[in-house]
């Protein structure tokens, strides 16, 4: 069985200002009508194999517990586990609360998938899946390799060995470096031979609590008890605060990912290319290049106009918004703020959000 684990306590603020710490990225509806959280539960619909568990697993944060219990009623997804935790410790606790509430059925393979991520090609990415999916089941640790365009830094970067043998696509893990610097990177980029670390995993719920127990034993402890001490409540899962307060703060990547090649008795690192459309959407013009574009390039959610622009991305949210003259801009109109940026520099964002924290 496969077991889909969305992560999504993120309080992202790169795409202010639709998105806030209040009202994070995974809950905005960016390509269309459904959110990204909804399109992440909604990747697997179809999907060929009949053992997809169609109940998943979301970890979240307790202050968005009524937003995405509703965005999952929304979609019809049937007695989701969502599962709070008092306080955000990164993703390998998150996981490894996924790993001990889904162990409860037996020991599934997860599917862990960041809830703030848009795939355009979903036939590609279930393709993925199903090679991913034989080998997890196998014992390996799976992880979903990006052919990198640029020497982005937030990212996790893959160093990949050739084909396995009776494999399809998978290829060995060699190397993992979980988000290098600038020099590094480019010097990974220029190289050919490493993959950008999609963020999307899949292994055996036991191999990923056998890896946590021994790289970060406290985590692994912390975590079994604030599962143990969860109380439940409709489709929440509350764990035990206390337990949980004590646990150390990681992610996936660094606590277990970083160590695969230097440490085989985790299990087999593992990646699988894939070409899906995938983007992490960290800005507002990566949003722009995966967004449906008009002849001119324009990409518009909301009551826009365009006169002679080009290549602009406008989100309108409660007002009509005109664009004349513009190329290369983004606008974003909500009811407290309008962001006007020149498409280059919407990195720059977190430049203004710190402004306004620091000047309250
Ligand atoms: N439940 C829960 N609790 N979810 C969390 C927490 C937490 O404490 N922290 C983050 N998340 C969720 C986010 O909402 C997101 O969906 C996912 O976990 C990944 O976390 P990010 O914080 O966005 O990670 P990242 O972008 O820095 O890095 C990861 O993703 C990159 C690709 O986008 C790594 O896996 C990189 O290696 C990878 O390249
Ligand atoms: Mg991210």
């Amino acid at each position: 069985t496969i077991k889909s684990v969305i992560l999504s306590g993120g309080s992202g603020t790169r795409l202010w200002p639709a998105s806030r710490e209040s009202y994070p990225k995974q809950l905005l509806p960016l390509t269309g009508e459904n959110s990204l959280l909804q399109e992440t539960a909604l990747r697997l619909n179809g999907f060929g194999a009949t053992d997809v568990d169609p109940r998943p697993i979301v970890v979240t944060n307790e202050e968005y517990r009524f937003i995405i219990a509703e965005q999952l009623r929304q979609i019809g997804a049937r007695s989701p586990q969502i599962v709070l935790e008092p306080a955000g410790r990164n993703t390998a606790p998150a996981l490894t609360l996924a790993a001990h509430v889904a162990s409860e059925e037996g020991d599934p393979v997860l599917l862990v998938m960041p809830a703030d991520h848009v795939v355009a090609d979903v036939a590609a990415f279930q393709r993925g899946i199903a090679e991913g999916a034989r080998l997890a089941a196998d014992g390996a640790l799976v992880t979903f390799g990006i052919v990198p365009e640029h020497p982005e830094t937030g990212y996790g970067y893959i160093r990949a060995g050739d084909v396995r043998s009776g494999a399809d696509t998978a290829r060995s893990l060699l190397e993992f470096v979980e988000k290098p610097d600038a020099e590094t990177a480019r010097a990974y980029v220029d190289s050919g031979q490493y993959f950008w670390n999609s963020g999307i995993f899949m292994m055996k719920a036991s191999v990923w609590l056998r890896a946590i127990a021994q790289c970060n034993a406290a985590m692994a402890t912390a975590c079994a008890e604030a599962a143990a001490g969860c109380q439940r409540d409709a489709d929440f899962l509350r764990i035990d605060r206390t337990a949980f307060e004590r646990c150390p703060s990681d992610s996936i990547d660094y606590a277990v990912m970083e160590h695969l090649p230097s440490a085989p008795e985790l299990g087999a690192g593992v990646v699988v290319p894939l070409s899906a459309g995938w983007s992490d959407v960290g800005a507002w013009d990566a949003l722009w290049a995966v967004s449906e574009k008009d002849e001119q390039g324009n990409s518009a959610r909301g009551e826009v106009m365009f006169e002679a622009s080009r290549n602009t991305l406008v989100h309108a949210n409660n007002r009509l918004v005109a664009a004349i003259g513009c190329e290369d801009m983004v606008v974003v109109e909500t009811p407290d703020a309008v962001m006007v940026a020149h498409k280059s520099r919407t990195q720059d964002v977190k430049k203004v959000v710190a402004r306004l924290k620091a000047e309250g």
